[in-house]
């Protein structure tokens, strides 16, 4: 049975990216937040999906050329504020699982650091998994130890390229996109002894597909849709 993934927080009901949707997702019955990483120019690790703040915030610039303080001066939506790393760990990983998507390469290693923080002070390792499209970015993670669990986002690649990547970088989940993954991609995880997820799944084609293919987690724009 899958489990549902509320996707950049619970984007088809709150602000992306927000405390306020990682709440409402966990809210509505998801078992977990997917959220995205970057390192802003005071260093701070902050959870924004974009380069730029211009589609998500009232403000404008790149994100890597503005302070923490000058990016939580913006509107994130609905008086929201941009988070740091930090803060949603803090607020959100005792409720549930976390992918924690790394949109960099350069930021794996503190990240990784992080999450071990997190694990000492209690939290399972499976519920904190470090996702990217990155090869690069998942080994900055894997440095730090063995135990963390990360996962590849592919989109566009092969059966075989993911399990080329495989060889590289242990793993303990698969994230390919909804277009690609099929039962392919399920024989490879669990020949590896890893969970599987897909994303954007939002209409129900798309979940039926899926569904059937039994996969682990199903991260979704939507949960409303897909629950019941
Ligand atoms: O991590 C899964 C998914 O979020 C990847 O795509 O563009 O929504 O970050 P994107
Ligand atoms: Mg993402």
């Amino acid at each position: 049975m899958f489990q549902l993934i509320g996707h950049r927080g619970v984007r088809g009901h709150a602000p992306e990216n927000t405390l306020r949707g990682f709440k409402q997702a966990f809210d509505m019955g998801c078992v977990g937040v997917e959220f995205d990483v970057r390192r802003c120019k005071t260093g701070e690790l902050v959870v924004i999906h974009d380069e730029t703040v211009d589609r998500t915030t009232n403000g404008s610039g790149k994100v890597e050329m503005l302070s923490l303080a000058e990016l939580q001066s913006f509107d994130a939506g609905g008086g929201a504020i941009i988070p740091t790393l930090d803060a949603v760990i803090e607020a959100a990983s005792p409720k549930g699982i976390l992918f924690i998507e790394l949109k960099e390469t350069g930021i794996g290693e503190e990240v990784g650091h992080k999450v071990q923080h997190a694990i000492d002070e209690g939290a399972d390792a499976s519920t904190l998994v470090v996702i990217s499209f990155l090869p690069e970015t998942l080994k900055e993670v894997r440095s730090v130890n063995d135990a963390i669990h990360i996962g590849l986002n592919s989109e566009g690649l092969s059966v075989q390229e993911v399990s080329d990547v495989l060889e590289e970088v242990r793993m303990q989940h698969l994230n390919p996109y909804m277009k690609d993954v099929d039962g392919e991609f399920v024989a490879l995880a669990q020949k590896h002894n890893q969970t599987i997820g897909t994303w954007t799944v939002n209409d129900a084609n798309d979940f039926k597909y899926v569904y059937d293919l039994g996969l682990d987690f199903i991260f979704t724009d939507y949960p409303d849709r897909l629950i019941g």
